[in-house]
């Protein structure tokens, strides 16, 4: 039956559940939906009962149900109404958007091969999890999780960027992004109000410094990566050695022992990204920085470019002191990964199946590579394709004289995702380049994707 409320005309459904309950959905329905609106006086229970025939005390037991619930407000003396500050009917259009559609043509840097996640390994590894996890870990997030577990990754990560840690030196993280916010705070409770960055270099960790109160210096980066001489006046580095973001260049042999004696000899930290040195495809990976001097080096890895961000799970090795200090820091700023993800990646680990995993990685992003390597030189020849065959994106220097983003404007209206190298650089300057991502891109769009690139830089759309 239809009831007339206010201004408003709502269905009262006639049958399911008591009269007050069906009064009281289709009140609070009315509410949320904005049919009733804020401020809206409701019919005193009297007049309501009599239009929907029914007795006083079903008007009166549903307004109260909605004050409790703060929907209504009750007044002495003058009408229940539709609560002031009730929540928007219409939430903030920002949050109701869904996420912008990927261009079909994706060369954007920054995921890897979604489509090859493990799904069923994973759904076994994670079903083992939950099934073997002790009972006592269930209580919530550890930052150290089971021995057993951080003894599993301890080795594998020996075994795979020689690592010299014991197993209470690893922290676990919800990446690397993440643990950046608190890495930053204890940082900065040892005294560091300046950070060395690369320039260029992902925003991401770096920003997140940044608002942490520590202030980027940028340090220059050629082919030896970073210019180590270059810095001064801080006691502390962000760098990503294996692979930099987003030259693409190795950190020579030259350099690491050269920010290794500057951390010395300045008593310095040096923070090691790892973020996809899992991905060599011309030589053997090469070793953590870690590795070489453990007591000066934080290594920060994650599981976001071998398996997928959307697991959230990474590791922290820092040295002894810094974690004596870690004691003294507001743990419950900390955000760890559940036991459960923690334990599931252990059962990877130890049947296999993560190495397993990133050797068909390897060879996928290496065959994927070069397909792209290929299709930029027939269709692109003035363009140069440059750093190492390593990782999930390819930097590209265009022409001289080329605008970079008019080169991206103009492969959005292809449906190609592009990004100017200018996005990662702190200072102006360099040549014009893009940096182009080939995890996420499937091997079907490569060579129409390298096609609607050289369209886009010679201006045809
Ligand atoms: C160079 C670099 N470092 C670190 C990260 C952070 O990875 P996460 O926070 O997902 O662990 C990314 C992610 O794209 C990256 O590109």
């Amino acid at each position: 039956m239809l009831i007339a409320v206010g201004t408003a005309e709502l269905s009262l459904p006639t049958g399911g559940g008591s009269l007050t309950r069906r009064l009281t959905t289709t009140l609070r329905e009315a509410v949320q939906t904005g049919r009733l609106p804020a401020g809206s006086p409701l019919p005193p229970s009297r007049a309501l009962a009599g239009e929907i025939g029914c007795s006083r005390w079903v008007v009166t037991e549903a307004y109260g149900q909605l004050v409790a619930e703060g929907y209504l407000i009750a007044t002495t003396g003058s009408a229940t109404r539709v609560r002031g500050t009730a929540t928007p009917a219409v939430m903030s259009s920002g949050y109701q958007l869904p996420p912008p559609p990927r261009p079909r043509f994706d060369l954007a840097p920054g995921l890897p091969d979604l489509a090859s996640f493990p799904r069923s390994r994973w759904a076994e590894a994670y079903r083992r999890a939950v099934l073997d996890l002790p009972t006592d870990l269930l209580a919530g997030r550890a930052l150290v999780a089971t021995t057993a577990a951080r003894t599993t990754l301890t080795d594998f990560l020996r075994r795979t960027r020689q690592v010299q840690e014991d197993p209470t030196q690893l922290s676990l993280t919800t990446g690397s992004t993440a643990v950046m916010g608190w890495l930053t705070a204890l940082l900065r409770r040892l005294g560091h109000t300046r950070i060395a960055v690369e320039d260029p270099s992902w925003p991401g960790l770096r920003g997140v410094a940044r608002r942490g109160g520590l202030e980027p210096v940028p340090v220059r980066v050629d082919e030896q990566g970073l210019v180590v001489g270059d810095l001064r006046g801080v006691r502390l580095v962000l760098v990503t050695p294996a692979h930099q973001f987003p030259s693409g260049v190795a950190l020579s042999a030259a350099r690491r022992l050269e920010l290794i004696d500057w951390a010395q000899r300045v008593d310095g930290l040096v923070i090691e990204d790892d973020y996809d040195a899992d991905f060599r495809y011309d030589a053997n990976p090469v070793a953590s920085l870690q590795g070489l001097a453990p007591d000066r080096v934080i290594l920060l890895g994650s599981l976001s470019k071998a398996l997928s961000p959307a697991i959230e799970l990474g590791w922290l090795i820092m040295p002894q002191p810094l974690i004596m200090a870690l004691l003294g820091l507001d743990l419950d700023r900390i955000i760890s990964p559940s036991p459960l993800t923690v334990e599931a990646l252990a059962v990877m680990i130890e049947h296999g199946w993560y190495e397993q995993h990133l050797r068909t990685q390897r060879l996928r992003y290496r065959r994927r590579r070069e397909q792209l390597v290929t299709a930029l030189g027939r269709h692109l020849p003035e363009a140069a394709t440059t750093g190492l065959a390593a990782g999930l994106h390819l930097p590209l220097r265009l022409p001289p004289g080329t605008a970079a983003r008019d080169i991206v404007r103009r492969g959005a209206r292809l449906d190609l995702g592009l990004v100017s190298a200018e996005r990662y650089r702190i200072r102006p300057g360099g040549d014009p380049s893009l940096v182009l991502g080939f995890g996420n891109l499937r091997d079907s769009r490569v060579d129409e994707a390298a096609r609607r690139l050289a369209q886009a830089v010679r201006g045809m759309d």
